[in-house]
């Protein structure tokens, strides 16, 4: 029967992969761990690259599951009837095993089959991909799909850039995709009208990816030695198209959070276009922000990398609520509702909702503070200036150092019968994207992880360095992150002091000790709750039974952990820490060095 609810959308996808022999696994943590090249987990299938690229899955060759993903390159657009930060993505894989045989008729079968979703046939539409000089055209999946029954006029063949996932950065895999569409009842825009246009006719809402090929970083395409299915399906736009809702924000996984701003600032939903969109971009970006600060790997609001955007989130999302007059300490009432919402399927919301809830305390006074400094900021420009427009510079100047949203300085300016040069301001903005902050945005169209020998080695000093300081200062020590370039391991672990300088050189010792030992470094694939038996430490977010890696370093640290990692410590050849400073309230951060690999 047709799911009515999200909740059921989510059962009923595992359950239909979960009868075809796949293994369900948890969804992995949004901070992509040892991944220096992107910010988020953007697709089901990030956290799964190394297997994508050929190492074993402890849980099989078979997978599906239900992923957190952040995409933020569109977070202007958010407002409107579609556009989400956050959102949960349906996956399949198949790692080496099934390819396009069985997977095309498979999705047939989800998608119109009375038992699974039910969608009228007529209402369908596929691509294929149009064939180039690196990979030939997918006459296969479009002959697959006409077995099912779709007539030829509902196949659309289309080149590269609409037909071709991946990879997620510049090198990783990739490969041709065929995609499902639901035909709305837009009319078409022309004859050419297709899947590939931006019309609004066709939706897109399952993505087939066959993996065939490994973009290199030379940018050729090296054939895989399996081929893969990686599969993706929009949670939020799904249950929107099968409930036949307008938008997004419609749909039952929106309506407490719609529902308490309603409550807190007296406004209704749907009042004025002005006050929908506010509300769009306050659920939006509270669900964005209280998945970041309640995941296990979470961050706390800074200037650079995800905090960086997570600040962002939370400062736009009280910009807005502004409008919507939402009175202060709004957001932490919001992120409990959101919480309360999703804790039975992401438990770790409920164990970080503390640290959570204070740093929204904590980030709103801060932006509090920022405006009233911007306000005073704003009338010394006002008072120097000529005429009647604010210069492009002078309101790039507000929003760099004060973080004043441009709108604002509009608003303000329009109050004192002023304008504003945005075509000014757009000019710096673009001009300081290209060196700083957005930086942090463009690590998106990085490429992905180097999954190398140098990264195995620093990830493996990650968890001797972690065995040690749990030696050194207790066992009140437990990861809270990890990330790693091709330089250096940077460890975020909880600890209520700065570290003595003699606890810091015992730390660097112990690892060194371990490195000097030249200890075997073992993996067995086992259950989670074997592992914790054995002592074994690491984040423990899999379910219940479900199998895991867990890496033996010597008699000196096991954990639970994907890896990959050098065979023995010995390859590390030396430690050394570099600094050690404080991440966020009760956490210290850790950024240390490893020697040079001789040949
Ligand atoms: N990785 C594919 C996507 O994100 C399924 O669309």
């Amino acid at each position: 029967m047709k799911p009515t609810t999200a909740a059921e959308l989510r059962s009923m996808f595992l359950k239909f992969f979960q009868d075809k022999g796949h293994a369900v696994i948890s969804s992995a943590s949004l901070i992509p761990e040892n991944d220096p090249t992107v910010l988020f987990t953007t697709a089901g299938m990030h956290p799964l690259v190394p297997y994508l690229l050929g190492a074993k899955h402890p849980a099989g060759v078979r997978l599906t599951d239900v992923q957190k993903c952040v995409r933020t390159g569109d977070i202007d657009d958010v407002g409107d009837f579609s556009h989400l930060t956050f959102f949960e993505m349906l996956g399949n894989w198949s790692l080496g095993d099934y390819f396009k045989k069985e997977m095309i008729p498979w999705s047939w079968e989800f998608l119109t089959s009375p038992e699974y979703l039910g969608l009228p046939k007529e209402k369908l539409a596929f691509s294929a991909f149009a064939g180039d000089e690196n990979c030939p055209r997918d006459e296969e999946s479009a002959q697959l799909w006409r077995d099912c029954g779709v007539a030829d006029d509902r196949i659309f063949f289309l080149p590269k850039e609409n037909n071709w996932w991946g990879p997620a950065g510049l090198t990783g895999p990739c490969g041709p995709d065929s995609e499902m569409f639901i035909i709305t009842d837009r009319e078409p825009c022309g004859p050419d009208c297709s899947p590939a246009c931006s019309c609004g006719r066709y939706l897109e809402i399952w993505n087939d990816v066959f993996m065939q090929y490994n973009k290199t970083s030379e940018g050729t395409f090296e054939p895989l030695a399996k081929k893969n299915v990686d599969t993706g399906m929009g949670l939020e736009r799904t249950i929107c198209v099968l409930t036949g809702k307008k938008s997004v924000y419609d749909t039952d996984l929106f309506a407490n959070i719609l529902g308490k701003i309603a409550e807190l600032s007296g406004k209704q939903y749907g009042e004025s276009p002005a006050i929908t969109k506010a509300f769009r971009i306050v659920a939006d970006h509270m669900r964005t922000a209280t998945f970041i600060l309640g995941d296990d790997h979470s961050v706390a609001p800074s200037n650079v990398g995800q905090g960086y955007v997570l600040r962002r989130l939370i400062r736009r999302a009280v910009r807005y609520g502004m409008d919507l007059n939402l009175p202060e300490g709004f957001t932490g009432e919001i992120a409990k509702v959101i919480v309360a919402q999703y804790r039975s399927v992401y438990p770790e919301l409920e164990r970080n909702a503390a640290f959570a809830l204070e740093q929204l305390s904590l980030e709103e006074s801060r932006f509090a503070k920022t405006l009233t400094q911007g306000n005073r900021e704003f009338d010394k420009i006002v008072q120097k200036m000529e005429g009647t427009q604010i210069d492009g510079e002078s309101a790039f100047h507000l929003y760099d150092t004060y973080g004043f949203p441009v709108e604002m300085t509009v608003e303000l300016a329009k109050e004192n019968g002023l304008s504003v040069d945005m075509a000014g301001y757009e000019e710096c903005f673009k001009k300081h994207q290209e060196n700083s902050h957005a930086g942090a945005e463009q690590v998106f169209k990085g490429g992905l992880a180097d999954h190398g020998e140098q990264t195995a080695r620093l990830h493996t000093a990650t968890h001797l360095l972690h065995a040690a300081l749990r030696r050194t200062l207790g066992n009140e020590v437990a990861q809270k992150g990890s990330n790693i370039t091709a330089e250096r391991l940077r460890f975020d672990f909880s600890f209520g002091r700065k570290m003595t300088p003699e606890e810091i050189v015992k730390v660097e010792q112990l690892v060194n000790d371990y490195i000097a030992a030249a200890a075997p470094i073992t993996c067995v694939e086992t259950t989670v709750e074997a592992a914790k038996a054995e002592g074994a430490i690491g984040l423990f977010e899999s379910k219940y039974g479900e199998k895991v890696k867990m890496y033996t370093m010597g008699p000196y640290s096991k954990e639970i952990c994907g890896g990959p990692h050098a065979d023995n410590t010995a390859e590390l050849v030396s430690f050394k820490i570099q600094k050690e400073e404080s991440s966020s309230a009760g956490v210290r951060r850790i950024k240390a060095v490893i020697g040079a690999k001789a040949n």
